[in-house]
């Protein structure tokens, strides 16, 4: 019975010496384990003397008992101490100040800025937006939109054309917002009031063009939009955006394939000391081309001319940006450099809105 004794110490001795859960695993395994300590023992039993047998066993199941309870006392101590020690590595002091975080330190860029600000005006009149691929079929950037093939036309757009894929398409890179017109009307029925905002691409570079550029489309298609309608959206717009209460505007007569007539529009600004403002002064700057959808575009697109009529219109987005936010220089807007965009970047949540004004 001294072995025993000795036995139960030393797993005593143990159980104080685990410093942890695993450690404490592996006392209770070599003692209580199926080839444990105790329980190699307590399979001896069999091989003695019933008299023996009835000491010995009672023994070894008190020895037994004493483990058990001291591997459970010892597991509990263990336990709460895991528990301090995590809840002291992982304490939080709330009352940090809070780090400045994306929201108060990013800046959206004014292009999204006035692409916001112009489809706020434009839903406040009740248009829809629509969008279309940057990578476009010949067919919907120029054949369906009524230039003919080989018509001079195309020439001016400077198109950037992809190499023929295995059928011999050449698809091109969007020379203009207006294939989404035709998207639209295929996809859509009249009546149909849509702004498409959207990146478009021309093979020129210099101080006021960039290859990739941005355009705004305007759409609206019914059975009697006329010419007087597409003033009075036009210069709603212009009055809205460049918030000033009246803007004169001048119609000239010009071309596009896609409209009949066609016209392009200036609006009356001042320039003084390189600044510029409108709704003033004796100077004209050319900011849009509108006109009426032409009947063979309604054509192709499955109207019926006798029947729909509308007008469109597309504006270069990056220079009124330029313009009504005063950046003399196009270039820096594709030049990601965060130190401009912390500029002329604005915040997050200032969301355009009629009601709040639109850039208060
Ligand atoms: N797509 C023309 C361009 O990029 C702009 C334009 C002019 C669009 C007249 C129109 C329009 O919708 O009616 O130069």
């Amino acid at each position: 019975m001294t072995d025993l004794a000795a036995l139960e110490r030393a797993i005593l001795t143990d159980i104080d010496a685990a410093a942890d859960e695993a450690a404490l695993e592996a006392v209770r395994i070599g003692a209580l384990g199926k080839k444990g300590s105790i329980s190699e023992l307590l399979s001896g039993l069999g091989r003695m003397a019933p008299e023996e047998r009835r000491t010995a066993g009672a023994a070894i199941n008190v020895a037994k008992e004493t483990v058990t309870q001291a591997l459970a006392a010892r597991r509990a101590v263990l336990k709460a101490a895991a528990l301090e020690a995590r809840l002291a590595a992982e304490a939080v002091d709330v009352t940090l100040p809070t780090r400045e975080n994306g929201i108060g330190a990013g800046r959206l860029h004014p292009i999204s800025q006035v692409i916001d600000e112009i489809t706020t005006i434009f839903a406040d009149m009740g248009f829809a937006i629509a969008e279309g691929p940057d990578i476009e079929t010949d067919d919907y950037n120029f054949t369906m939109l009524n230039f003919p093939p080989g018509h001079p036309a195309r020439e001016m757009h400077d198109t950037f054309f992809f190499a023929p894929d295995e059928t011999g398409e050449r698809k091109v890179l969007r020379t203009h917002t207006s294939p989404v017109q035709v998207r639209t009307m295929l996809s859509q029925k009249p009546p149909i009031r849509v702004v498409i905002p959207g990146r478009t691409y021309r093979n020129d570079s210099d101080q006021t063009h960039t290859p990739m550029f941005h355009q705004v489309e305007g759409l609206v298609i019914d059975k009697t939009s006329h010419v007087g309608h597409m003033k009075w959206v036009l210069e709603e717009f212009c009055r809205a955006f460049f918030e000033v209460p009246s803007v004169k505007m001048r119609f000239r007569p010009s071309f596009f394939p896609f409209t009949e007539p066609s016209l392009e529009v200036d609006i009356q600004c001042a320039r003084k000391g390189g600044e510029i403002r409108f709704g003033e002064g004796e100077d004209w700057l050319e900011i849009l081309g509108c006109g009426m959808v032409h009947p063979n575009v309604l054509r192709n697109c499955g109207l019926d001319p006798d029947e729909y009529q509308g007008f469109a219109w597309g504006m270069g987005i990056d220079r009124i940006a330029m313009l009504k936010y005063g950046m003399p220089d196009l270039r820096p807007f594709f030049d990601a450099d965060v130190r401009w965009l912390a500029h002329y970047g604005f915040r997050p949540l200032d969301m355009p809105s009629l009601a709040g004004g639109l850039t208060a």
